[in-house]
């Protein structure tokens, strides 16, 4: 079966969050089992850099407001797959963030730059541009790739099915409906059943009413998408998908994710043999500056500062977490605000709180290896990757019970055999700061947190798992025909 994978972001070329791990790691566990894909991806300067032995395979003249697009085929050496680049300087070659400019605003041509990367993904799937390679399947991930959707669905035989992956449904992709006609889609499709929402043009929409199969990457997550709380005004459209909708949880690719093997880390250790864990601990410490202390509960936090991420529920609990004798380490980047209030509480308590500001990869794993327990309060998470990364280096979740986290971390206070973290429910910080302190006082009782790491450590979240549900979700597509 071929399965084209049409993508904004692919770790480690081009990342601002879990959607580049996802696509560095599931092309390859597809692949290992058995189908053959191939990824589409922009032209973004790294992206260039990183593709060898590559050939054009169309010239596709200027399209979307770029005076020349070239299609060029592959491969992503550091991804180690087969990848379609759409060359288009005028449209892609930026360096930065592949979504916004060095001020964090949109660009102002984003419509036309992923209209063109569906356009595309759209027309691979007619064979229209590479007959050496029909995909039966193109799948699209996020708003940035729905429009393939949209496309494939306006052609008039198209052979190949689609498939579209919600990874966060928050982020739309909508646009001035006056831009409609950038797009060259017949008029039908700006219509409340089509693209339009609440008179705006919407990506996200693009994918979700035109795709044959709609996923998303937790169970509850694609239950959540259908309510009002959490369908950020889509959930009727969701819902109207009815069985089309389903959620297949990620999994963590041991490649690039594994404490016996990782280099990025200050000593290696395994679930039988933890005790370079301690030592990532205390260089940890170090690193940040706070007291280098084995007996203190070290909390971490890597992540992109949103309000999605709750880190203002983090504020709210922090007296707490400090009176209990914890220390806080912060990761992470976003939002002007969060940083400035995660940096006047790191700079009132040098010795328990520590940031980093900024995004470092390498300094990710030291902090996902050197903590003890891992926060997660956030207020939605289809998914989620750094409670996965957490539990396989026997660093604790904490989380609310929400999305993806929901579906991957068994609580504490449930059946014994069972846990593998910390699970709270409310909105606030007390409900925070109440499951920091159970979390501190299991910390104390050094046996039962052993039991709980390593229980932790040996749950099974690889990725052929999910491989293996794709693959029966494409393969269902395929001989229902999507109807
Ligand atoms: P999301 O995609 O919503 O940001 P995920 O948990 O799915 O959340 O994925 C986040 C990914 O981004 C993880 O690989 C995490 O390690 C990484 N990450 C987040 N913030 C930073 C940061 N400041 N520096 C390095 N890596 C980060
Ligand atoms: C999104 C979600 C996150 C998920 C990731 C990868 O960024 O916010 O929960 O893990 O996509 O699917």
């Amino acid at each position: 079966m071929r399965v084209l994978h049409v993508a904004v972001e692919v770790f480690p070329v081009v990342k601002t969050g879990g959607l580049a791990d996802v696509m560095g790691a599931l092309p390859q566990a597809l692949i290992g089992a058995g189908a053959d894909v191939r990824l589409l991806v922009p032209g973004y300067p790294a992206v260039l850099e990183a593709l060898q032995n590559s050939r054009v395979v169309r010239d596709l003249g200027a399209m979307f407001g770029a005076a020349r697009v070239t299609l060029r085929l592959g491969r992503l050496a550091p991804v180690g797959v087969e990848t379609y680049v759409v060359d288009a300087p005028l449209l892609f070659a930026r360096h930065g963030n592949p979504y916004l400019d060095s001020d964090g605003l949109e660009w102002p041509d984003n419509l036309q730059r992923f209209a063109l990367l569906g356009w595309v993904g759209a027309h691979l799937g007619s064979a229209e541009l590479d007959a050496a390679w029909l995909p039966h399947i193109v799948h699209s991930h996020d708003w940035h790739a729905g429009l393939a959707c949209a496309y494939l669905a306006a052609q008039v035989a198209t052979p190949a099915r689609s498939v579209f992956t919600v990874h966060n449904l928050a982020y739309q992709g909508l646009f001035d409906a006056r831009d409609f006609v950038l797009l060259g889609l017949p008029a039908r499709f700006m219509a409340s059943s089509a693209l339009e929402f609440h008179g705006q043009l919407s990506c996200m929409k693009a994918g979700l009413v035109f795709a044959h199969r709609v996923t998303t990457v937790s169970p509850s997550y694609a239950a959540e998408m259908a309510t009002d709380a959490f369908g950020c005004g889509l959930d009727g459209v969701v819902r109207s998908r009815g069985s089309a909708v389903t959620g297949i949880l990620n999994g963590v690719d041991p490649a690039v994710w594994n404490p016996a093997t990782d280099m990025a880390i200050a000593q290696t250790y395994s679930s039988s043999a933890m005790r370079g864990k301690a030592q990532c601990k205390s260089a940890l410490q170090k690193a940040l500056g706070l007291r280098v202390d084995g007996s203190a509960p070290l909390l971490a936090v890597v992540s992109r500062l949103t309000s999605q991420k709750g880190l203002d529920l983090i504020l709210a609990a922090l007296p707490a977490l400090l009176a209990q004798g914890a220390q806080l380490a912060v990761q992470g980047s976003g939002d002007r605000d969060l940083e400035r209030a995660l940096v006047t509480v790191a700079a009132a308590h040098p010795a328990q709180v520590a940031l980093r500001l900024g995004y470092d990869e390498a300094f990710a794993h030291a902090m996902v290896a050197g903590a003890d327990v891992m926060l997660l309060p956030s207020r939605f998470e289809p998914c989620g990757l750094t409670q996965l990364y957490a539990l396989r280096y026997g660093t604790v979740p904490l989380v609310r019970r929400v999305g993806g986290l929901a579906d991957t971390v068994v609580a504490v206070g449930g059946p014994a055999a069972a846990a593998t973290g910390f699970v709270f429910e409310a909105v606030n910080g007390e409900a925070l700061a109440q499951a920091v302190a159970q979390a501190v006082a299991l910390y104390r009782i050094p046996a039962a947190w052993q039991a709980l790491r390593r229980r932790g450590m040996r749950q099974d979240f690889s990725w052929s798992r999910a491989a293996t549900q794709y693959l029966a979700l494409y393969q269902d597509l395929l001989t229902d025909g999507g109807g």
